[in-house]
């Protein structure tokens, strides 16, 4: 299992997910969760935050199997849930041990009724109690163990499962604080190494800093009844520090939207925290201009007067340095005192079959075109591979007018587009990754 890599492959996937309980005295229903959509990835850490009463606890008994949606799909691995799911093991906040038993028979427990030898079984419950550091406490009983140690149990009896997801419901909050930050660094480690027995992790907590230290990504749960507001990529580096600069300004930035709830959740754009923009402009060449652009100067056979070529294309001079610009970024030509020549890629590019073209357009633009990469990656990381064209024209006024922003925006939707990378749908001002990708 790879952390670092792009997260792929949906294993949990929870479409528009509502439940409601029956009210004990008037015989009507309470929603507790409305329309929640939420998917986990292979690979990827996420916290879910949300205030007390805003579902948590319900959404991830409904995701492990333990009841059932009243409305909505909730699949694992491609398969809708039924019944306790397979996908899935979970830490409760309150331990949930079963004191009459030891600690290993604790951790066994779950394999019981699963098709594992004895030998097996008894070999990964050891492995499991020596990963969360409890070797030598076999024979123990829970209650001769302190909080913090039962909690270990209470992960490693997760762990000897190796779930797809593993599902920590505030792990680390019955515990006192020196304890709870013990535990939580050496999850932490875990997850940073490659030990880890589990592909992904969904942990709910209160507790911001947390959600931080640990996650990928951070969902933000709205109450009455439980919906997702936003949610906010963390991409600092780890092992993370709490005391620096970006982790500070990314939990005020967190705990900002979590005290106003009818703020809308945006990422943070502090100082290390979100995706920089520091390359230069694309020049505004359609892509289509630079592909025709290139066929007439091979069509020529040699290093072609620009003037020549204006009159050839009816352009103004400065359209056509600007797809010459163009043709150069992507290094499909070269200039030199007026004259240009086309590359070897450029000239596979403009007099290639249609699939081959495309295939050169997309590996020059994603190596040379920095904005339309950037797009490319983000979507890749964002919930259903989909995103506004809001939050790439915020970034890129940052840097430019208005008017530049969006002309920049434009070329890199052209661009993306013809590279088969991604769509982009007008009305609805939301970039789609292509499907394909
Ligand atoms: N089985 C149930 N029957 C009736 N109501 C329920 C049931 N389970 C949960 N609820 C109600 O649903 C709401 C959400 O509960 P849930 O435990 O999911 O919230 P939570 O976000 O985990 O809260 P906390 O942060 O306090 O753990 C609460 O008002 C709770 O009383
Ligand atoms: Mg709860």
């Amino acid at each position: 299992m790879s952390k670092t890599a792009t997260p792929s492959e949906v294993i949990l996937d929870l479409q528009k997910v509502s439940k409601s309980f029956p009210r004990p005295d008037s015989g009507g229903s309470y929603k507790v969760l409305e329309d929640l959509t939420l998917q986990i990835r292979r690979g990827e850490f996420v916290a879910l935050l949300g205030r007390s009463g805003s579902g948590k606890s319900t959404l991830l008994r409904i995701a492990a199997g333990l009841i059932q949606p009243s409305a909505g799909i909730a699949q694992s691995s491609g398969l809708p849930v039924r019944g306790a799911n397979p996908d899935v093991a979970m830490v409760f906040q309150s331990f949930a041990l079963l004191p009459w038993l030891t600690v290993q028979d604790n951790v066994e427990i779950g394999l019981e009724n699963m098709d594992v030898s004895d030998e097996e079984r008894v070999k990964r419950a050891l492995d499991a109690i020596r990963l969360v550091g409890l070797d030598g406490f076999e024979k123990a009983y829970p209650k001769e163990l302190s909080g913090g140690m039962q909690q270990r149990v209470g992960f490693a009896r997760a762990f000897v499962m190796r779930p797809r997801v593993l599902m920590l419901d505030e792990p680390f909050s019955a515990l006192d604080v020196l304890t709870a930050e013990n535990l939580r660094g050496e999850i932490s480690d875990l997850w940073e190494s490659d030990e880890f027995p589990a592909d992904s992790v969904l942990m709910v907590t209160h507790n911001i800093e947390e959600a931080v230290l640990l996650a990928d990504r951070v969902v933000i749960l709205g109450a009455n009844p439980g919906h997702v507001r936003g949610e906010i990529r963390v991409q600092l580096e780890r092992p993370r520090d709490r005391k620096a600069k970006p982790f500070r300004a990314m939990c005020d930035h967190i705990y900002t939207l979590m005290t106003n709830p009818e703020t809308k959740v945006t990422q943070f754009r502090g100082e290390g925290a979100q995706p920089t923009y520091e390359f230069a402009a694309l020049p505004e060449a359609r892509a289509g201009a630079i592909s025709g652009f290139l066929e007439l100067v091979q069509e020529y056979g040699g290093p072609e007067d620009v003037a020549v070529i204006s009159q050839q294309l009816r352009l103004h001079s400065d359209e056509l340095l600007t797809i010459l610009d163009a043709a150069v970024l992507l290094g499909f030509a070269n200039v030199s005192q007026g004259d240009v020549t086309v590359t070897e890629i450029g000239s596979k590019f403009a007099m290639g079959e249609i699939e081959e073209s495309k295939q050169i357009f997309r590996d020059q633009v994603l190596k040379y075109a920095p904005l339309v990469a950037l797009i490319h990656r983000e979507l890749q990381e964002a919930r259903n591979n989909e995103m506004k064209s809001d939050y790439f024209l915020e970034l890129l006024d940052q840097y430019h007018s208005e008017e530049e922003a969006e002309k920049q925006f434009y070329t890199a939707v052209d661009w993306g587009r013809y590279a088969g990378l991604f769509e982009y749908e007008a009305d609805s001002k939301t970039l789609n990754l292509y499907e394909n990708d």
